[in-house]
């Protein structure tokens, strides 16, 4: 168990190895499972239809190394400014998917942003099978 602002400083420390070449748009993913930390940020590359999205590269890492449950959820968009709204520092459609497969329980901070969100916030009637 981290605390919100431990979890969220975690993403935003991680954001700085963000790869992001083309968008310059940084981004860290910082999930609690377990006593563990995982981490994630985005990829990209010259395909840029094949970027890996932050949120996503964490949640691989989390499955990969066997996670425990995933409790908490950290997104930190670090290159937008203060007065960006929410739309510019919430998850994307796919990793929300992602996130109701895999972490359906988490409790989702994002930087900037004061309230707390459940997956359920983020995707309402999500697919699952
Ligand atoms: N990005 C993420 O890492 N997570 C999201 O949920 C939204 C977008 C990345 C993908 C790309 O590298 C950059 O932000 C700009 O879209």
């Amino acid at each position: 168990m981290a605390s919100r602002e431990e979890l969220l400083q975690c993403a935003r420390e991680t954001a700085q190895r963000a790869h992001c070449p083309y968008s310059h748009f940084r981004v860290g993913a910082a999930l609690v499972a377990g006593d563990a930390i995982y981490t994630g940020v985005n990829i990209e590359i010259s395909s840029y239809g094949l970027t890996l999205c932050a949120e996503r590269v964490a949640l691989a890492a989390a499955i990969s190394s066997g996670a425990e449950p995933i409790t908490q959820v950290a997104v930190a968009c670090i290159d937008v400014p203060p007065e960006a709204g929410i739309a510019e520092r919430t998850p994307c459609g796919a990793c929300r998917q992602w996130l109701a497969d895999l972490a359906p329980d988490a409790v989702i901070y994002i930087d900037g942003v004061e309230r707390d969100f459940s997956v359920g916030d983020l995707l309402p009637f999500a697919f699952g099978l």
